[in-house]
């Protein structure tokens, strides 16, 4: 099918998904993914414009591309890369990865099923020598929350374990990734964390962290940004973006697109029990009984749970505190998603009506969720599935952040392009 609307890189996201799924499915498709009849696709069509509320559901309809063949603007190298949540970023604007690390075996797993036909994924980064890892233009690095984050320090306190870098499991992992930066210098580098990072033991952590990326020759560039400008989700990361000092990089965080926050509501991301739910091949019915237009009653919480966490609610409601399971419905931007999700789910539960249970989401919701297109292959368990979209980050602000980094990461002469590219069909 002919491309209908004009995709240049100065119109509007919506319109350009909507282009380019318009080569993908037909317009009853797109119209019943969407939940809008075929006669308001034709009238986008006609009037070439598309409300940017669409967004989101259209970019799930995308295929994502397959690795970059052949020459590439850039290549980078994807470090704790989980389940390459910002790989897809980097990639979806023509980057090529050229090496991976992740050790988690599990997460390997959906890495392979989703980015096939790459390099082999490497596993402990303290164990590989810089001189074996392949020039890069960029370097990728969410590294290990868990010794910043205020459960874990919490956690590590009460345990009278050391935290921060005084983990030495977990801690020093920032050291591993000065260490490559020395060896290989890249252009450019971008670190993702929680936001605790800044704060955590009074803010020295995060010195060391500045003091020792600006030691090695960088100019760096950090900024807090929530998943919420872009999914139906609150969830603040730090992200650190650092150019080679010597290439007098002008980058301005303030360039970056942030839609209002909140806009995005849970019922882009959840199933549709109105007939309109995607049948997802690979999925089939895992999640979703298509036939009953039901999810799953597994997801559903079982009695004994939903008591025992009404019941610690409301213990801590009484001492004054805070904590509670985070009840939402379909007008709700969520909690932050945890990789401690499989637990019970207390973070973010699906209101199922009077007198029924709440629910979990589903890991396919989570994807949703972390703004990973209905594409991405969930090969493991839902308990290895939750934790995996709960490490990982929000998708579509990597898109954006890579799209403002691009014109830095191979000179500047790139073309802007869609934040994430698709296959051609
Ligand atoms: C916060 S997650 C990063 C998730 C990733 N950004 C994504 O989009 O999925 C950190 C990852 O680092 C991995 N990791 C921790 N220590 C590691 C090590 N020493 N070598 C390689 N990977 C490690 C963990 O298994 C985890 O998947």
């Amino acid at each position: 099918m002919a491309t209908i609307l004009h995709t240049g890189p100065d119109k509007d996201l919506a319109a350009q998904y909507f282009a380019e799924a318009l080569r993908h499915h037909s317009q009853v498709d797109i119209a019943r993914h969407l939940g809008v009849t075929t006669r308001t696709i034709r009238h986008w069509i006609a009037n070439q414009s598309v409300p940017q509320s669409y967004v989101f559901g259209l970019q799930r309809l995308l295929p994502l591309e397959a690795p970059a063949e052949g020459e590439a603007p850039f290549s980078f190298i994807d470090l704790f890369a989980g389940i390459g949540g910002i790989r897809v970023a980097f990639e979806g604007l023509g980057g090529r990865c050229v090496f991976t690390s992740e050790w988690d075996g599990y997460a390997q797993k959906t890495y392979a099923e989703n980015y096939p036909g790459g390099h082999a994924i490497n596993g402990d980064i303290t164990q590989i020598d810089a001189t074996d890892i392949p020039d890069h233009d960029l370097l990728l690095a969410g590294f290990p929350c868990q010794p910043f984050s205020i459960a874990g320090v919490s956690k590590k306190n009460a345990l009278g374990r050391a935290h921060g870098f005084a983990c030495e499991t977990q801690g020093t992992l920032f050291f591993d990734i000065c260490r490559i930066i020395e060896a290989k210098q890249p252009r450019a580098f971008l670190l993702e964390n929680v936001k605790n990072l800044m704060s955590h033991d009074k803010g020295r952590t995060f010195d060391v962290i500045k003091r020792s990326l600006d030691d090695l020759g960088y100019d760096i560039h950090p900024r807090v940004v929530d998943g919420a400008h872009f999914v139906p989700q609150h969830r603040e990361r730090i992200l650190i973006v650092g150019f080679r000092r010597a290439d007098r990089v002008n980058f301005d965080w303030d360039a970056l697109p942030l839609p209002k926050r909140g806009e995005h509501k849970l019922n882009e991301i959840l199933h549709r029990c109105d007939g309109t739910e995607p049948v997802l091949p690979w999925d089939g019915d895992r999640f979703f009984n298509h036939a009953a237009n039901s999810v799953d009653p597994k997801y559903t919480l079982t009695p004994k749970l939903w008591a025992y966490l009404q019941g610690y609610a409301e213990k801590h409601r009484v001492k004054g505190n805070g904590f509670g399971f985070g009840l939402v419905t379909p007008e709700s931007v969520t909690r932050t998603l945890s990789a401690r999700y499989y637990k019970d789910g207390s973070e973010i539960l699906v209101y199922q009506g009077e007198g029924v249970n709440p629910r979990r989401l589903t890991p396919r919701e989570c994807a949703r969720l972390m703004g990973f297109p209905d594409t991405f292959r969930i090969p493991c368990s839902d308990t290895r599935a939750y934790k995996q979209f709960g490490n990982s980050v929000v998708v579509n602000v990597m898109s954006h952040v890579a799209r403002l980094m691009q014109p830095a990461l191979a000179g500047d002469n790139l073309e802007p392009e869609l934040p994430l590219r698709y296959a051609v069909a």
